[in-house]
């Protein structure tokens, strides 16, 4: 066979002119053919093709500065109203940073040029070009305290909890202030979308909780409900049928936990599975150093974090999340119908409860027998290093 003909089964780089009435969706389709524009446009459509249809979980992860920069109500709020996220996984300045929004504190486009001495001096902080006063941190701050000090925040619970109780307040107090659709937080409880984070302690939102266990709060974040509950979206997301999808934007350790709920189900739990169908993730992070945020999709399949058959269609775009996000998220409401809502926060006994039976029956304390191939020399080799 000719080279010619191999080449043939290759669509051709043949480029529409741009228009002045393209759409954000056929900009992507038509004029994003090759390098990081040619992994948005496969990004688009695996979002699209593969892991929206046939109601297919899917959990987001939420790392990098992206709230203070408004994609929570750009794009995040979007994305979850056409119930096109099922459940997230976001640090703790995400969601301190949307309540902002939420109780209508104003942040404003700045500079990333400025005299941060003077910013100082001036009461004003600077997120790169996003500035804010300090007056925004400290109302912010006392709005968290004020309602974590209610009795039903007094007792140890999950953060998927912990931020369904917050949300229905920022909701409150959005409706009071005659804000629509304004937070992440309050959106996520209207639509039942469970939010953890990894690290509940690394964040503002944590540093007023711990200060408020010093006035004598008993609110206690279960850290053991998180992993466990995360691992039961994935079973349940996997025993009934359905895909599960990951969708990473920046890395951290959200990405971690968004994953590890393969090797939660699998490698401890003893449950076989296969792992994640779909990745996709719009990262700056090189993989080359040995770091998670950068760790490819492919590094995850040996993990048993993503299912090898599906790693063809995984894709990693090496793009700013805020140009990244936007474009997707017009892609998305433009090619795909808005779906059903799965409100899994409504049912997480039932699904926590589901996993925890499959366990107790398949799991063990000692050493599991997976299904899973590996060299037989691997243990003995462990035992000879001891
Ligand atoms: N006031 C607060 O509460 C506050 C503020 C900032 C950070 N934090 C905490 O600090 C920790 C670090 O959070 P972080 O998200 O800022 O970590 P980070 O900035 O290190 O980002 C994590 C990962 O995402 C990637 N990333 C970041 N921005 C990106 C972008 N725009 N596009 C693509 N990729 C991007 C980075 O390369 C990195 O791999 C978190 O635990 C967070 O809660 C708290």
């Amino acid at each position: 066979m000719s080279k010619t003909n191999k080449l043939a089964t290759c669509p051709r780089l043949d480029p529409l002119g741009v228009d002045k009435d393209i759409s954000a969706a056929d900009l992507v389709d038509r004029t994003f053919l090759a390098y990081n524009g040619g992994r948005l446009r496969e990004a688009a459509r695996l979002l699209a093709e593969k892991m929206l249809p046939n109601d297919g979980f899917i959990g987001m992860s939420l790392t990098g500065a992206l709230t203070p920069a408004g994609l929570g109500k750009s794009c995040l709020i979007p994305l979850m109203r056409a119930g096109f996220v099922d459940w997230i996984v976001s640090t703790g300045a995400n969601l301190y940073h949307d309540l902002h929004y939420g109780l209508d504190l104003a942040l404003y486009q700045g500079s990333p040029f400025l005299d941060d001495v003077k910013l100082h001096r001036d009461g004003v902080i600077r997120i790169y070009d996003v500035l804010f006063h300090y007056n925004v941190l400290l109302d912010t701050d006392a709005f968290v305290r004020e309602v974590i000090q209610g009795t039903e925040f007094q007792r140890p619970m999950g953060t998927d909890e912990f931020h369904y109780l917050l949300g229905k307040y920022v909701h409150a107090r959005s409706r009071q202030l005659g804000l629509k659709e304004a937070s992440v937080l309050a959106t996520a409880y209207a639509c039942g979308i469970p939010i953890f984070t990894s690290s509940p302690g690394d964040s503002s939102i944590g540093m007023n909780v711990a200060a408020m266990a010093l006035r004598g709060s008993r609110l206690m974040f279960d850290v053991n409900r998180d992993v466990n509950q995360t691992a039961a979206i994935v079973y349940e997301a996997k025993s009934t049928g359905h895909k599960s999808s990951v969708f990473i934007l920046g890395g951290g350790s959200p990405k971690n936990f968004i994953l590890q709920t393969e090797p939660q189900i699998q490698e401890v739990m003893g449950i076989p599975e296969k792992g994640h169908d779909y990745f996709l993730q719009c990262t700056d992070a090189r993989p080359d150093t040995g770091g998670l945020s950068g760790a490819t999709p492919a590094e995850a399949v040996s993990w048993g974090k993503v299912d090898p058959d599906t790693l063809p269609d995984c894709v990693v775009c090496y793009t700013d999340s805020t140009i990244a996000l936007p474009l997707l998220t017009a892609c998305c409401l433009s090619r795909v119908k808005p779906r059903r809502l799965k409100r899994l926060y409504d049912c997480r006994e039932e699904i926590l409860n589901k996993v925890k039976i499959k366990y107790l029956k398949t799991g063990t304390v000692t050493k599991i027998k997976t299904s899973r191939k590996i060299a037989k020399r691997a243990s003995s080799a462990s035992l000879d290093r001891r």
